[in-house]
């Protein structure tokens, strides 16, 4: 995973776990800054690998597919320096990828309400689980039945950052916990 094998992997690759809105991608690509980290984004990997948005990936493949892409990137992980990964939302809970990553470094849940993840999901409505929600009544209680679902996976994290916070304390929490 590493290629050079002298890096303490634990200390050194920090995931970013929670539900879709929670703003890993935003969050991780700030820390790696501050922190002089290198940045991946699971969805991201998975897009430039297969040449396909996730939304296509999902509608040509379907998503038992693209689970098996997210397996994929966790095993073909080649780290050169500490780094930071934002997840999608889905990758931990499923194939014993959280276990994997258990294995491999420090996992984070940024946890977010069903409320706020509303709000933010209503921003970018691109996101394939959604697509075929017809109104607000069914996007509301799609949110909460499945972060009841994932909350058994997320908060086997190592620890849990409340993301509803401005960012700087998200930072702050992160750094005073690790560090
Ligand atoms: C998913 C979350 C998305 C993306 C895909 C499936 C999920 O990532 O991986 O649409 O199952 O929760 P984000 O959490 O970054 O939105």
């Amino acid at each position: 995973m590493f290629e050079n094998q002298e890096l303490n992997q634990k200390n050194k690759i920090i995931f970013l776990i929670g539900f879709m809105g929670a703003g890993k991608t935003t969050l991780g690509k700030n820390l790696a800054d501050i922190l002089n980290y290198e940045f991946i984004d699971s969805d991201l990997w998975i897009e430039n690998q297969q040449s396909m948005t996730i939304a296509s990936i999902f509608d040509k493949k379907g998503e038992s597919f693209f689970r098996t892409l997210e397996f994929d990137f966790l095993n073909n992980l080649i780290l050169k320096k500490s780094t930071i990964i934002a997840t999608g939302g889905g990758l931990p809970c499923h194939n014993d990828n959280l276990g994997k990553m258990q294995n491999m470094g420090t996992i984070i849940y940024l946890k977010v309400s069903p409320s706020q993840i509303m709000k933010r999901i209503r921003l970018n409505e691109t996101r394939p689980l959604f697509k075929n929600l017809q109104n607000e009544n069914d996007k509301e209680l799609f949110i909460e039945t499945k972060l009841k679902e994932r909350c058994v996976f997320y908060e086997q994290a190592n620890f849990i950052i409340d993301a509803e916070q401005p960012i700087d304390k998200q930072i702050n929490d992160i750094k005073c916990r690790i560090f």
